[in-house]
């Protein structure tokens, strides 16, 4: 089986933002990654609705939304609203993390939780069956462009095993310097979607590079 791609937009030029996306709709990309900082959880803000909403009126593919954001619940309908179809909070963000996937699942989007490098797989022993997707970070949320951190491939093991044990089928995401020299392996260990921000748009050719991330 082919990863599931999803380029993420923090990396695309925001000047000509619809060349972006079409070369994305083109591309065999699965996915449009989109990833919301605020400040406070992340040291970085990146954008927010309207943005996302002028995304989602060219895009041809769903969009994946990772929050990175502190009380995700006072948000959940506007990303509905803006078009998210898989929608991403931090484990270390949700104090009622159970209650917080229930809210987004009852907006009809797909739930994911997401881990920080620190954060322990086992952790998700209780609510691995409640949800759809896990984004696994295998760099420190915030910024595009950092280097891959190389403990995320035994994360993705343990993940898949702990997947087996609970008899759940659960999509694993790898989030953070995913480039063409680590995906095969993460997609060996068990990762069935790659994210990809400074891999796609600093490629000499984007469409190439996102193939080639399929890891076919
Ligand atoms: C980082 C974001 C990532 C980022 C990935 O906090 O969650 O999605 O855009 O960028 P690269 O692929 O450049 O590491
Ligand atoms: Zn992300």
């Amino acid at each position: 089986m082919s990863a599931i791609v999803s380029p993420s937009m923090l990396s695309a030029n925001f000047g000509e933002l619809n060349k972006d996306i079409e070369m994305i709709n083109r591309s065999e990309a699965d996915w449009f990654h989109i990833d919301v900082m605020d400040g406070v959880f992340v040291p970085n803000i990146s954008f927010g609705f309207p943005v996302i909403q002028a995304i989602n009126k060219k895009a041809e593919k769903p969009l994946d939304v990772h929050l990175m954001i502190v009380d995700p619940d006072r948000y959940i309908k506007q990303f509905k609203d803006v078009g998210a179809e898989i929608l991403t909070v931090h484990y270390e963000a949700c104090t009622h993390l159970h209650r917080t996937v229930q809210n987004i699942k009852s907006h009809g989007m797909k739930a994911g939780v997401s881990l920080n490098p620190h954060t322990s797989v086992a952790l998700l022993e209780d609510i691995i069956t409640d949800i759809d997707l896990v984004l696994l970070m295998s760099v420190n949320p915030g910024f595009g462009g950092q280097s891959y951190i190389e403990n995320t491939y035994s994360k993705v093991k343990q993940l898949k095993e702990l997947a087996k044990c609970k008899q759940t089928q659960v999509i694993i995401e790898i989030d953070g310097g995913v480039d063409t020299s680590n995906a095969q392996k993460l997609v060996d260990c068990g990762a069935d979607a790659l994210v990809a921000g400074s891999a796609v748009f600093k490629s000499d050719d984007p469409e190439a590079t996102i193939a080639k991330l399929k890891c076919r």
